[in-house]
Parts: C-alpha cells; structure tokens; sequence
C-alpha cells in the first residue's frame, strides 16, 4: 500500500490546522510541505514558521519539499521533531553530495528532487545515499497541473535500479495525482503519493484520502 501525503499548498490557508486534522483521521500518513522561493520556481507560497504552527495541530510527519536555490542556508529552519523528509531538487543544488549529508546528519530523511525533464541518470551516484526520490509529475511551482504521464517511465526506469543495486530508497510522485491515475502511479513502483487539488479541492477531501489510501 502507497503513502499518501496531501500538499497543503492547495489547503484554505486560513484554516489549516482545521484541514490538516481532518486528512489526519482519514488516515493520510505524511503532510507534504511544499516552500516555494520564487527563484527556483515562479510562485512563493509560504516558509518553516507556517509549517511549525502545524506541530501543535497533527501528530503526523513533514515531508518537507524544498523548491528553492540555495536550500543548505534554510534547511535547518524546517527540522522539528515531526520532520520526516527533507527534499531538495537536483536542479538547485551544486554540491549534492554535501547537501545530502548535511540533512542526514541533522537526524533527516534526504530527499532529492527531479524535475520532469532532468533523466534519473544525473543522480546515479548519490542513489546509495538518498533516503527518497522524488519525482515531479507537473513543472514545479503551483498546483493543480495536468499529470505529465511520461514521469511514470521514470519511476520504472528507478524501481529498476533500486532492485538491481539492492538499494532501499523510497521513490515518491509528486504532481496531478488524483483517483483517475493512481493506480497505474502505484504499479508503476510509487512508494508515496503527493496530492494536493485532488484532496483538498474535492468535495470530501478525508473521503478522497481514505478513497486512495484503499488503492
Ligand atoms: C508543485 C508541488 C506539488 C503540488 C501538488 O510545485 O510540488 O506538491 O502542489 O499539487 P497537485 O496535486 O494539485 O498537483
Ligand atoms: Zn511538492
């Protein structure tokens, strides 16, 4: 069974302890952070203090996604006790390696970022550090964006990799998933699914949660 982890980035604002308890019962296992800088990606949506407000209102896990240049100067803002991922993209940083390590040696989960057009191939070599890939299915910076359905070779052509090298990294989905493709999403080798308009803009977001969770 896949993970699914509802984007606050297309939650009521003003109401967001309220939305993230309800994905919280409806059984959602992660709450995906997305920071967005307005550098790396054209759109700003917000930093690490609206996130911390969020500890006092679930007790589940940051999947912290992180499209912004120059991520090491603002990584350490966003580890709490509930900080499970940090994500950075491959795009931004220079020195991947180094950033990897840093997250993990702050106790985190690190994840790097691919955007749909960067080959699974530039990471080959950090594959034995990374604790998670992630996978954009949209053009990083807003959501609700039509799933670009050749990712989904790219999380085979990881899943593939991962069983050949006998690596444990998880691989997530990030971008226009919703009902209507999460299945093929998952067989395709999906450990976690990223969804943001499909949950919080549907007419029962904690039903559309326990509706994929139950795929
Ligand atoms: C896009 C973000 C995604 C996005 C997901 O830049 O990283 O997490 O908000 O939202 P949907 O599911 O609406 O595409
Ligand atoms: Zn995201």
């Amino acid at each position: 069974m896949a993970k699914i982890a509802p984007s606050i980035l297309s939650a009521d604002f003003s109401q967001l302890g309220e939305q993230v308890s309800i994905i919280e019962k409806a059984g959602a296992d992660l709450i995906h952070v997305d920071v967005m800088d307005g550098h790396f990606v054209p759109n700003i949506s917000f930093g690490a203090p609206v996130m911390k407000c969020l500890c006092e209102k679930t007790k589940l896990p940051f999947d912290v996604h992180l499209m912004i240049e120059e991520p090491d100067k603002y990584i350490k803002d966003f580890v709490t006790d509930q900080t499970e991922y940090i994500t950075v993209h491959q795009e931004a940083c220079v020195h991947l390696d180094r950033t990897i390590e840093y997250i993990k040696s702050l106790g985190i989960k690190a994840g790097v970022a691919l955007n749909p057009a960067t080959p699974t191939e530039t990471i080959d070599w950090i594959l034995d550090k990374a604790d998670l890939v992630l996978v954009m299915s949209v053009n990083p910076g807003f959501g609700g964006q039509k799933f670009i359905s050749y990712t989904l070779d790219k999380v085979k052509e990881l899943a593939e990799e991962r069983k050949k090298r006998n690596l444990s990294f998880e691989i997530e989905i990030d971008g226009g998933a919703d009902l209507t493709n999460i299945d093929s999403i998952i067989e395709n080798g999906t450990d976690i699914v990223v969804a943001g308009s499909s949950v919080f803009r549907s007419d029962d977001p904690a039903e559309t949660v326990r509706k994929m969770k139950d795929r």
